[in-house]
């Protein structure tokens, strides 16, 4: 405990100098990746299209390393069984750090899975699977994610349905050595999703389009080391102090638990079968 007191207070003087703006909407802060042609980035919105031909993907143009993103998205209505929605940050190389959301859609009425991860220095295996409490394709909805030295906290219209701490200091790894960009994409689920690739994409009701406002960046950019990156200048002041220490409040673990109770389909951490019994480490900690 005393170390990991010594290790929140390293990060706490590092993070506080060098207090910039990097926080944008879409248009100022993504770019087209592929798919051009399937694509429309214009001021707050982001709409994706998926026919037969390709899907379509933006990412962020900067690297943040810390910071709470958020997007609102309405994802592809009526028969999107085969189609998936990915939103997430990532590094680039081997030792790959990722948060992932996912939406892995259905054949109409039925619900979408969404589908969360996290790799630390290249591991992931450490899934945990949703159904949602209302229908994600006729309104927008606030998708965040929140990535601070402490904990990532995953959040759906602000209730928090998947913490991960950082338990470091104990062997488990966090991601906190290397900047993430932001990546929003429309495409053909991945083999897993699609059951071996037995669900086929039903191609006659294409084109599908997701659609994305109000991208959010409140987050510090990386400049490519370890310790160098800048905050945005509307992170409110107290902002890290607050949140390097906080935990969630006891209504918001009562939603946790509400959301894993009700909500959760899939937890690594239940599944001694996958892991024969030697469960990841993170499995005996809380994850509050
Ligand atoms: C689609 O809905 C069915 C029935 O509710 C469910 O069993 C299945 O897991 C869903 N598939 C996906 C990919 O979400
Ligand atoms: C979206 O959710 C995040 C996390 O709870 C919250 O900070 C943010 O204010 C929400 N955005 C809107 C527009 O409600």
């Amino acid at each position: 405990m005393e170390n990991f007191e010594k290790l929140l207070t390293l990060f706490f003087f590092i993070i506080i100098p060098n207090i910039v703006q990097v926080d944008a909407n879409f248009f100022k802060s993504m770019h087209i990746t592929w798919g051009a042609q399937h694509a429309l980035l214009q001021g707050d919105d982001l709409q994706l299209m998926l026919d037969e031909s390709s899907g379509s993907g933006a990412k962020s143009k900067k690297s943040f390393l810390f910071g709470t993103i958020e997007t609102r998205i309405k994802l592809v209505p009526g028969n999107s069984e085969g189609i998936a929605t990915s939103y997430y940050l990532s590094s680039t190389g081997n030792q790959r750090d990722e948060i992932d959301f996912e939406f892995i859609g259905n054949i109409s009425g039925q619900p979408y899975t969404i589908h969360t991860n996290i790799f630390a220095h290249g591991s992931g295996n450490k899934e945990q699977q949703f159904y949602l409490w209302f229908d994600p394709t006729t309104d927008f909805h606030n998708y965040t994610i929140h990535w601070n030295p402490t904990e990532i906290v995953f959040y759906i219209d602000s209730i928090p349905i998947r913490v991960f701490r950082n338990y470091e200091y104990e062997g488990i790894a966090y991601p906190n050595k290397q900047g993430m960009r932001v990546y929003i994409s429309l495409h053909k689920a991945n083999n897993w999703a699609t059951r071996g690739g037995l669900v086929k994409v039903d191609w006659s009701e294409a084109p599908f389009t997701a659609k994305f406002n109000h991208f959010r960046a409140r987050a510090c950019k990386w400049n490519g080391e370890v310790s160098f990156y800048e905050c945005a200048s509307n992170i409110p002041a107290n902002w890290w102090t607050s949140s390097i220490y906080k935990q969630l409040s006891y209504a918001q673990m009562d939603q946790l638990n509400w959301v894993r109770s009700n909500h959760m389909i899939y937890d690594y951490c239940h599944d001694t079968q996958r892991f024969n019994g030697q469960m990841p480490l993170e499995c005996f900690k809380g994850q509050f």
